[in-house]
């Protein structure tokens, strides 16, 4: 898939599938976003299923990406969002969240869902505006000892 779309804000991206060459710019904003996934990871997802694995793309660079997958039970879930802090609070990440809703609209996909850290209020306000609700908290979820808020939107 290839969207050109304009953000609330009027920036102008281009939203289109991972490629593999994307990969460094890719681990450069996970690990400038502080998460801790690795680069053997997202190209097994990639591999796995294609279409979840979107990139934004500013100026001909990434500047972006989301990951959905499908869980056992046929929801989809956001296994990963983020976009280079250079570039937040410009509609990127809900562009991306809106983008990926629309491949799992495609599978007939009915929910989506994803795990937030407490903390992590910029991300959860996003979601909520989305149309997210809070469904369930997990303590101690993440490696730190951070719990999580799971998050559950119907498509
Ligand atoms: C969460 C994240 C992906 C959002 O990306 P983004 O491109 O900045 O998102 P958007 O600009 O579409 O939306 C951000 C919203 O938060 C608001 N926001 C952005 N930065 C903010 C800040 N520093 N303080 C308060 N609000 C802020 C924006 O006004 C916007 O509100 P809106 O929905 O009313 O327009 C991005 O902050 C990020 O990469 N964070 C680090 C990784 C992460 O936390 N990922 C999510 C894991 S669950």
């Amino acid at each position: 898939m290839e969207l050109r779309v304009r953000t609330a804000r009027g920036l102008e991206v281009k939203i289109r599938n991972f490629e593999v060459a994307d990969i460094r710019k890719v681990m450069e904003i996970e690990v400038g976003s502080s998460l801790d996934g690795d680069a053997g990871l997202y190209l097994e997802l990639r591999d796995e299923w294609p279409a979840g694995f979107l990139v934004a793309e500013r100026e001909g660079r990434v500047v972006g990406y989301i990951v959905v997958i499908l869980t056992p039970e046929g929801e989809g879930r956001v296994f990963s969002l983020a976009v280079d802090s250079r570039f937040r609070g410009w509609g990127i990440g809900r562009m991306l969240l809106k983008a990926a809703f629309g491949v799992l609209r495609k599978r007939k996909i009915g929910y989506v869902e994803l795990e937030v850290r407490v903390s992590n209020s910029i991300a959860m306000g996003l979601y909520n505006r989305m149309g997210f609700m809070e469904v369930g908290f997990f303590p101690y979820y993440y490696k730190d000892g951070e719990g999580a808020i799971l998050m559950k939107k119907v498509l």
